[in-house]
């Protein structure tokens, strides 16, 4: 058997933009989805997670579409497109595999928990096939299932999954690894609410083709502040990551992907103290993330839970995908 683990994400700023050719930022955090998977039946793969709700079976080469519904839909499918796809790159289509999923990272809520465990299942079943995958190769078969998933992908998910840590991204470029910073802590709230990224992406993506003005003006923005958010980070001018990330915040409202629940958490994180707050990933619903020195760390957390959201205190994963 083998077990690969892979991290969530969260975007620091730049999310939605960066599907239309900006910059953006974003970090690694230690929640991590598993697989685990062994030889099983030829043929046949099988899937579960209780996590995510799933378990089935399929032939290899026969997903059908339509035959799936709900989280089978959504989760379960792209995952097998990822198996099928590694299975293909080593020549072993016929063979059968088991595969158990196991996930920490909520789901549909913006943490990459789908390029999470995408990338994982390609490691894994890529490892117990002898496959030598470096990351990129890692992170190209896992992108199957974003593409799946939400039509347009930036690819950010999967690349901050895949290799971890701190990670400056552009489409076209190779991603710039920065030095991950011990002097701050990243806290999350989930505003528990799912939403589909597809729908979120597709809302803005539309006005973009449209070639509405202000959405131009707004994602040039935005390309600038990542630019200076990660000039921040490397300098560790966390005061200025922080107004740069309520910056972000803003914008994001004024595209319309922010929602009262997600104003009202960033807005008790902010009065506790944080250097700054914002949504992460593609907004309606979701998560935020707030920046904060060590030392107010809990009473931020606090103050996002007593707002009605449910924080997580992270620390920056470095490693990325690993076979355990
Ligand atoms: O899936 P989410 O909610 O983490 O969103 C990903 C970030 C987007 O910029 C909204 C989409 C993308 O592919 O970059």
């Amino acid at each position: 058997m083998t077990v690969a683990r892979a991290p969530a994400k969260v975007i620091v700023t730049g999310e939605h933009f960066v599907v239309h050719g900006q910059p953006a930022l974003a970090a690694a955090v230690n929640l991590y989805s598993t697989v685990a998977v062994e030889s099983g039946s030829p043929g046949t793969v099988e899937i579960s997670s209780s996590e995510l709700g799933i378990d089935a079976s399929f032939q290899t080469g026969a997903i059908d579409e339509k035959n799936l519904e709900g989280p089978e839909r959504s989760i379960l499918e792209p995952l097998m497109l990822v198996v099928e796809r590694t299975l293909e790159r080593a020549g072993s289509k016929g063979l059968g595999l088991r595969l158990q999923v196991k996930s920490q990272i909520p789901v549909g809520v913006g943490l990459g928990s789908s390029a999470s465990t995408a990338v994982s299942t390609a490691a894994a079943v890529a490892h117990l096939l002898g496959l030598q995958l470096d990351k990129g190769m890692i992170c190209e078969l896992a992108s199957v299932q974003e593409q799946y998933i939400h039509g347009k992908p930036s690819g950010i998910d999967a690349t901050t999954t895949t290799y971890g840590g701190v990670v400056l991204f552009r489409i076209g470029q190779s991603p710039n690894h920065l030095q991950p910073a011990e002097e701050v802590r990243i806290i999350i709230g989930n505003t528990g609410t799912a939403r589909s990224t597809g729908d979120l992406v597709s809302k803005v993506s539309h006005r973009v083709q449209l070639g509405d003005r202000d959405l131009v003006r707004i994602s040039d923005s935005a390309g600038q502040l990542t630019l200076q958010a990660a000039d921040a980070y490397k300098n560790k001018d966390f005061q200025q990551l922080g107004r740069l990330m309520d910056e972000n915040h803003e914008l994001l409202r004024q595209i319309g992907v922010s929602t009262p629940q997600l104003d009202r958490l960033v807005k008790a994180a902010r009065d506790a103290g944080a250097l700054g707050a914002k949504l992460t990933g593609a907004g309606g619903g979701g998560c935020m993330i707030a920046l904060s020195r060590p030392a107010d760390d809990k009473s931020i957390s606090k103050a996002i839970d007593a707002a009605g959201g449910r924080s997580y205190i992270v620390a920056i994963d470095r490693l990325g995908v690993r076979i355990d």
